[in-house]
């Protein structure tokens, strides 16, 4: 880590951080945790942070609630808040499956996941994010006509995705294929990437029936 992000995490980590144990549920009072009711966001994988500080930053009638395991990203994200006056925005440091596990059923608004790892070999696939039984508790945990967006740079694992997704009953392709770019995802570090290797990039919003 760079001088700054180590030292924005030793300053920050108390006011903006949440640690995820490996393990059983840990219950997650959202209220508690941004110390207001608002509807909440929650970023999965949100690598150096910079489209979530964005977002959260465009977006101050929501809540952020990125999670992450680089701690570097984590420690650049909490310099992004503190850049930014950010008071909509938490970090959570663990495997996002834990943190899911331990937040209140119906409680987000939208679940974010932008450009997920691809696990491009099949005997990886199972690692995947985007996978049935994952959906199933990333749906549980929207509200009714709460949002889950994924994109994905990996037109293998956008097809998969895309399957998965449709295959969930309480989902609703909200545009009856890959969506539109929407305008107010910020590029990321990621997408940068696969334009310039060439790569089209898919966008996917499912809403929960
Ligand atoms: C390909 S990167 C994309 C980062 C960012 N969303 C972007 O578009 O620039 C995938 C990110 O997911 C994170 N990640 C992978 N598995 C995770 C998990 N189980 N829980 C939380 N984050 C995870 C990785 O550390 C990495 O930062």
């Amino acid at each position: 880590m760079s001088d700054r992000q180590t030292d924005a995490l030793s300053r920050l980590w108390p006011a903006y951080g949440l640690d995820v144990p490996d393990g059983p549920a840990m219950p997650v009072d959202l209220a508690d945790l941004f110390g207001r009711r608002a509807p909440v966001v929650l970023e999965i994988g949100s690598g150096m942070g910079d489209t979530t500080a964005a977002m959260a930053a465009a977006d101050p009638d929501r809540d952020y609630l990125a999670v992450e395991v680089h701690t570097p990203g984590i420690a650049n994200l909490l310099h992004l808040v503190e850049r930014g006056g950010l008071r909509n925005l938490r970090v959570a440091e663990g495997d996002a499956l834990y943190l899911v596990n331990g937040l209140p059923e119906g409680g987000l608004d939208a679940v974010h996941v932008f450009f997920p790892d691809p696990w491009p070999k099949s005997r990886h696939h199972k690692r995947r994010l985007i996978q049935p039984a994952h959906v199933a508790l990333l749906r549980s945990r929207l509200r009714s006509g709460g949002m889950l967006h994924c994109a994905t740079d990996w037109a293998e694992y956008a097809d998969a995705m895309r399957e998965t997704l449709d295959a969930d009953p309480d989902l609703v392709d909200a545009y009856g294929g890959f969506a539109p770019r929407p305008a107010h995802r910020p590029v990321t570090k990621f997408e940068r990437r696969a334009i310039t290797a060439g790569r089209p990039v898919a966008d996917l919003l499912y809403r929960r029936r």
